[in-house]
Parts: structure tokens; sequence; C-alpha cells
């Protein structure tokens, strides 16, 4: 993590040779050094995290030749480096990888723990590999052109971070602003890395999400499902704000020491970042999602319950009336 790392990149080298894949928005802000690379520009946005766009970037790398000793370099969003990952891993049966993430998302979630996907059938992340990348760099300044709204759904993330790591990362992120991430302030660059960090910390102890890191999970069945019932209308960090505060809701119903503010201090938060707090969706919609979430164990859902902050709890919950209720946090007529 460091401001100004981007604008400063080497172009890196490989002896199976290098294709740089970056999406339309991004392109044209690439830093000198690295837009003299061979490149791949994908279609920007979930609308486009597609079979049919891995399938294009697949014939690119096959194009350009890049053998087993090759390296893809992703740039941009949590989009990019979550297809161009998949194609390093299916490319040759897998090569180097390494991310420059230019979306709050990206910088302090996507581009961090090997977990690369496309959506397929109407899921989300429904396609994956893990395929750890070679090196991530994080350049906070990067996010000085990033759409408003894409810096505030990044942030929802921050605040989930927040949430896991305790009471004073979860004050240090209720004063944050949009302008800290903008403007990379002393602020906003301590936030974005203790959030990388935390999530790097937990990916070494856990790689392959079976202990430790489904913590990160915080907010994701609900989001997920939120995320996949409005698709395109909700961005993912959109539907994880929305989700965080449900799985407050869902752990005060179901367990006597959990914190009640919680959600009530999450939504507050939410608000001053003009994050949705409401959601146009009807609960058939979002449970029709949430019953094919690939992390259901059996019959019933498992969620990550926040008791306190950075104390939460893996939880399997096999009554839908549960559920329900905690969508009331976010659904109108429930
Ligand atoms: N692999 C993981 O562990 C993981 C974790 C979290 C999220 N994700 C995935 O990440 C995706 C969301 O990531 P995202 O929010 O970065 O989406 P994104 O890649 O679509 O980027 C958001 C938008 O901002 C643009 N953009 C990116 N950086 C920019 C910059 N510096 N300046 C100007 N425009 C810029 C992009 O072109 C896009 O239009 C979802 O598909 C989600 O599933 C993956
Ligand atoms: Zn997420």
């Amino acid at each position: 993590v460091r401001a100004g790392a981007l604008a400063e990149a080497r172009a890196p080298q490989a002896a199976g040779g290098v294709l740089l894949v970056t999406d339309e928005n991004v392109a044209p802000l690439l830093p000198a050094a690295l837009a003299a690379l061979p490149r791949h520009v994908l279609r920007p946005g979930e609308e486009h995290k597609t079979w049919e766009e891995l399938g294009r970037l697949l014939l690119a790398l096959d194009r350009a030749g890049l053998d087993r000793d090759g390296e893809v370099v992703a740039v941009g969003g949590g989009v990019v480096t979550d297809v161009a990952g998949l194609a390093a891993a299916l490319h040759r049966r897998g090569l180097a990888w390494s991310a420059w993430p230019t979306s709050v998302v990206g910088q302090v979630d996507a581009a961090l723990g090997g977990k690369t996907a496309v959506d397929l059938g109407g899921g989300k992340n429904t396609v994956g590999a893990f395929h750890f990348p070679r090196a991530v760099v994080v350049d906070p300044r990067a996010l000085a052109t990033l759409p408003l709204r894409h810096v505030r759904a990044g942030f929802a993330e921050m605040l989930k971070s927040a949430l896991l790591r305790g009471d004073e990362a979860l004050a240090a992120a209720e004063r944050l602003t949009p302008e800290d991430l903008l403007r990379a302030t002393p602020a906003g660059v301590a936030a974005i890395e203790a959030c990388a960090r935390h999530k790097a910390e937990l990916v070494d102890e856990d790689p392959f999400d079976t202990g430790a890191r489904r913590a990160l999970n915080l907010g994701h069945t609900f989001g997920h499902a939120f995320e996949a019932a409005a698709l395109p209308a909700l961005l993912h960090g959109e539907a994880v704000g929305a989700g965080l505060l449900c799985a407050a809701r869902l752990a005060a119903r179901l367990r006597p020491g959990a914190t009640a503010d919680l959600e009530p201090r999450l939504a507050a938060v939410l608000k001053r970042w003009s994050l949705p707090v409401r959601l146009d969706l009807t609960s058939a919609s979002v449970l029709q999602q949430m019953r094919r979430d690939k992390k259901r164990a059996g019959a019933s859902l498992r969620f990550v319950l926040p008791l306190q902050p950075a104390q939460v709890e893996i939880a399997d919950v096999a009554d839908e009336a549960d559920v329900r209720a905690a969508l009331a946090a976010v659904l109108p007529g429930l």
C-alpha cells in the first residue's frame, strides 16, 4: 500500500510475456509505463463480468502467445481483477498474475485473497477458482478519478472491515468522509491500508476460506442476494451495506448477547454516506437468490452474525422466519 505507487510503476517483466488487462474506463488513466504494455480491454461493469468476456480474454492471451512463464497484469476494479485472475488461472492451466486495484472495493477486498470468478446463469461468482496473485499493489491515489457512487459503495466494505476489527476501527470509519478517499488524505490512506492488511492477514491464516476468513462474508449472504436480485441496479458494496444491517438485526434476534445498537449505528453511517438503507426488492426474489447461495449448508443458510465489534459467530440458520425478520431491516412490506 503506497500513495503514488501507480504513477511510479515500472513495466513488469516476465520471460513468457506480459498482457495487461484493464477496462474501458481505466485504460485512458494508465501511467505511461503500464500504457506501453500489450493490453486487453474489458467492457466495464458487473454486467460484463461474464463467461463471454472471460472467453474473449482467454483468446487474447492465446493470441498474445503468453506461455506458462508469462504474467497477467490486472489494473482496474474488482470486475477486472476477478476476470483477469480467473483467466490467469485457466490459461495454460495457470500462470502468474499481479493486481493493481483502482477502486475502493478492489483495494480493500476484491484484489486480495486469490478468489477469482465470473457470473453465470443469473448468480454471482458462480464460476471461479482460487488463484493467488504474485503481488497486489494498492495506490490510494488511484481513487481520485473513481466515480463518487463507487467510492461510497466501496466504503460499505470498509465499514464491514472496521466492524470486524473492533470498536476503535469502527469509530475511525465513522469519522471518514468520501473526500478522505478521493483525495487520499492520511486518514483515507490509513483506512485503506488497515482494511487491506486485515484481509491479507485473514487470507494468510485461512487461504481457502474454511475457517477464520469466513468472517469476511459478514453482510454478504444478504448482500449477494440483494445484488443478484437487483442486478444491475445495485452495486456490490451498496448491497453489502444493506446486508450489514440485516446481519446485525439477525444477530440481535438470535443471540441475546448481541449488541442491539449495532444496527442503528451502522445505519447512521450508511445514511451519512448516502448508501441505501431501504431496498426496492421483494422478499420472494431475495429469498430465491439466497436459496441458491453457494455458501448454504444443506437446508439452512450460513450467516456471519456480528455480536459486538470484533466479535462474530458463523451460524447456520434453518428457520426462514428468522431470515425474513432480518430482511425487514431493509425491505419494505415485511
Ligand atoms: N474476489 C473477491 O474476493 C472479491 C471481493 C469483493 C468484490 N469482488 C467483486 O468485485 C466487483 C466489484 O468491484 P468494483 O466495485 O471495483 O467494480 P468495477 O470493477 O466494476 O469498478 C467500478 C467502476 O469504476 C470504474 N473504475 C475503476 N477504477 C477506476 C478509477 N480509478 N477511476 C475511474 N473509474 C474507475 C470501473 O471501470 C467501473 O465502471 C464485484 O464483481 C464483486 O463480486 C470480488
Ligand atoms: Zn464484498
